[in-house]
């Protein structure tokens, strides 16, 4: 069949990896791709905006598309699965995806946390306030400890949370998101008790009913060594995470995945799609851990799919199928139990100003990793040049965790660009951890 993917970052390259390795894949269109999706077998790039549905409508019945499999939030947020059901020419399309309603699970931080509390999973303690309750705010963040945690209600690209030491500073915050800092995005804005531990993501495939657990991943979201420095779209990732071992994995089975699942369920919330789970590792006070749900997103996490997929051993578009068909119980996920590192590459300047159009030299020398696309383009004498903050990301398998960091970055050196920069410690916490 032929199969429309959206998006055009990492995660999107190493979904289109796996989903064009499937016998049932014929051709795989991804809009608007980039240049690591245009070169691979079965795939093709088209010019489509995920957000244009009425464009993307048009494709997928000239094409004969069966499966749109949705990368990145802001389509579903926005609602392309309930378009695709509304439409009667596009019913028998499978939307891998939740719908609208669904996609709130990402798109308001607000109903993620009422509808945690309502299904009794575990999550910080927090109170929402509005633009009309601004001193009410301010009265609740001196009733707590710092540091304050302050969210944007809405989607701000990955922008909105603030993790404020100072309580001056926190009420100075408050003032200015729900004056409207992140525009409608912080109209609302939900204060939250900090949370202490380990951060991992949790990422689950669901038809609705029926769900598997996919391998865990950490990602590293700052652009400096030990966590310092600003936010990134992400610097790295490995999967799994080793203290989620099979006594965490079963709370976090009971308490959050099994609930998350039966609470959409039991709300006649269909949802077909992926779940992510950030979640926080906090310690029991007796040697355990707890997980805290730290939010949902409805999606893979970019740059945690390029880890985590290449590890997926089974068919993932008979997964997908299964998925639309209601019946995931019926499948097996089989998973390569070698652990994996990505080390992502990024532009100089990132993620502040930077420039593109830099000349990417060596990819042709990677051997035996995987190089995963981000913001790359092909420039018109056809070379390969970055056009974004995240350029490549390198992917090792191997036997070991520090085996395949090693061969990750090993190879990494292999990749040059004017600027080039990348953060060496990718995985260090976790071996540190060990010892
Ligand atoms: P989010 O966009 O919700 O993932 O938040 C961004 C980052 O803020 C998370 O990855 C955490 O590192 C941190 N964070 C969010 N909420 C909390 C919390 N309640 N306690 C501690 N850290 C948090
Ligand atoms: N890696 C975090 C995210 O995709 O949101």
């Amino acid at each position: 069949m032929n199969i429309l993917l959206l998006g055009s970052g990492g995660r999107e390259h190493a979904m289109a990896c796996k989903i064009a390795e499937s016998e049932q894949c014929s051709t795989l269109f991804v809009a608007p791709g980039n240049a690591g999706t245009g070169c691979e077998q079965k795939c093709c790039n088209v010019d489509l905006d995920p957000m244009d549905f009425d464009a993307l409508r048009q494709f997928v019945l000239a094409h004969d598309v069966r499966m749109v499999v949705v990368g990145p939030e802001a389509p579903l947020v926005a609602g392309v699965a309930d378009y695709f059901y509304r439409h009667s020419d596009l019913r028998q399309v499978m939307v891998i995806g939740p719908g609208q309603t669904g996609a709130q699970l990402e798109g308001s931080k607000d109903y993620a946390k009422r509808f945690m509390q309502r299904h009794n999973i575990p999550t910080a303690a927090y109170r929402t306030f509005g633009s009309a309750e601004v001193e009410e705010g301010v009265a609740f963040l001196r009733q707590l400890r710092g540091p304050y945690v302050l969210k944007a209600d809405g989607l701000a690209a990955g922008k909105g949370v603030l993790i404020v030491e100072d309580l001056k500073e926190a009420e100075r915050e408050l003032r200015q998101m729900l004056g409207g800092k992140f525009g409608q995005a912080s109209a609302r804005v939900v204060v939250e008790e900090f949370l202490r531990g380990v951060e991992l993501s949790v990422f689950v495939l669901t038809d609705g009913k029926h769900y598997k657990i996919l391998p865990t991943a950490k990602d590293y979201k700052r652009i400096g060594e030990n966590d310092s420095g600003l936010n990134t779209g992400g610097m790295g990732s490995v999967s799994p995470v080793h203290f989620a071992d099979k006594e965490f994995m079963q709370k976090v089975e009971e308490r959050i995945v099994a609930p998350t699942v039966r609470g959409l369920h039991a709300e006649g919330i269909g949802y077909k799609g992926f779940i992510f789970v950030g979640l926080m590792a906090v310690p029991d006070g007796s040697g355990g851990l707890d997980p805290y749900v730290i939010e949902y997103n409805v999606r893979m996490g970019d740059p945690e799919t390029e880890s985590v997929f290449p590890r997926i051993r089974s068919d993932v578009v008979d997964l997908f199928e299964h998925v639309w068909r209601g019946n995931l119980q019926q499948v097996p996920l089989v998973v390569d139990p070698r652990p994996a590192a990505s080390v992502m590459m990024v532009s100089g300047g990132y993620p502040e100003h930077y420039e593109r159009g830099k000349r990417i030299e060596g990819v042709e020398l990677v051997k035996g990793c995987k190089v995963f696309h981000a913001g790359t383009a092909k420039a018109d004498d056809g070379s390969l040049v970055t056009s974004g903050g995240r350029v490549l990301c390198v992917t090792a398998l191997s036997d070991s965790m520090p085996a395949a960091m090693l061969s990750a970055y090993q190879e990494l050196e292999k990749v040059r660009f004017e600027g080039r920069y990348f953060r060496r410690d990718i995985g260090q916490d976790l071996l540190k951890m060990l010892i």
